[in-house]
């Protein structure tokens, strides 16, 4: 008679869970999706970046925050002194969530049972890459990652714990300053996200 292995978050290699993630169908966002967009960078990088869900442009290319979101956030990533490029960079949600109007497919917001799904991946990435710094870019991110994403702006800024126990940097997220209309509100909030991910190379050391 065989037992049932039992279910383990054990670390497996990034290509391998990346594999598992193109393969996802926990939930039925896969079906409308061109493809999941999992995590991209280094297996041992020490800073995680958590969004929220794939947009148009990175659900197309299957690479997380390419479209101009992911241009904003790298530019301000920049400007803070992070090299991207040594950051595992990933979302809350790997398949991209719309509605279509005519050519467009507009953004809808995870729902908290879409959320719950993808936390398995989330989780098996944080286990895997095992960052010393994880950040939460946006209340779905910091949802995801302690199971509550209320009162982001009280909350940005502040250092948390994520659910197992890392440090956990909360900011906003860039889609939030894109979609600011009102110049000063837009600069006030570029100021405190720019800010917040300036304290990175600091909680690093
Ligand atoms: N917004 C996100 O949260 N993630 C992406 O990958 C792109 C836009």
């Amino acid at each position: 008679q065989t037992v049932p292995a039992p279910m383990i978050h054990r670390p497996v290699s990034l290509p391998a869970l990346h594999g598992e993630i193109d393969a996802c169908t926990r939930c039925p966002l896969y079906g409308p999706a061109t493809q999941a967009v999992p995590g991209e960078g280094p297996a041992d990088a020490r800073l995680m970046i958590v969004g929220e869900q794939p947009g148009d442009r990175e659900d197309i290319e299957g690479r997380p925050f390419t479209g101009p979101a992911g241009q904003l956030f790298d530019q301000l990533a920049e400007e803070a002194g992070l090299d991207r490029q040594n950051a595992y960079v990933t979302n809350a949600v790997k398949h991209f969530k719309f509605v279509q109007k005519g050519k467009r497919r507009l953004h809808q917001t995870p729902s908290t049972g879409e959320v719950n799904a993808c936390r398995w991946w989330l989780d098996r990435e944080l286990s895997t890459v095992e960052p010393e710094l994880v950040v939460a870019l946006g209340a779905t991110a910091l949802h995801a990652l302690t199971g509550d994403g209320r009162d982001l702006l009280r909350r940005r800024g502040t250092i948390e714990r994520t659910k197992d126990g890392r440090p956990l940097l909360v900011t906003l997220h860039p889609s939030y300053l894109m979609r600011l209309r009102v110049p000063e509100a837009r600069e006030s909030a570029t100021r405190d996200m720019r800010g917040d991910l300036s304290r990175i190379p600091h909680l690093l050391k």
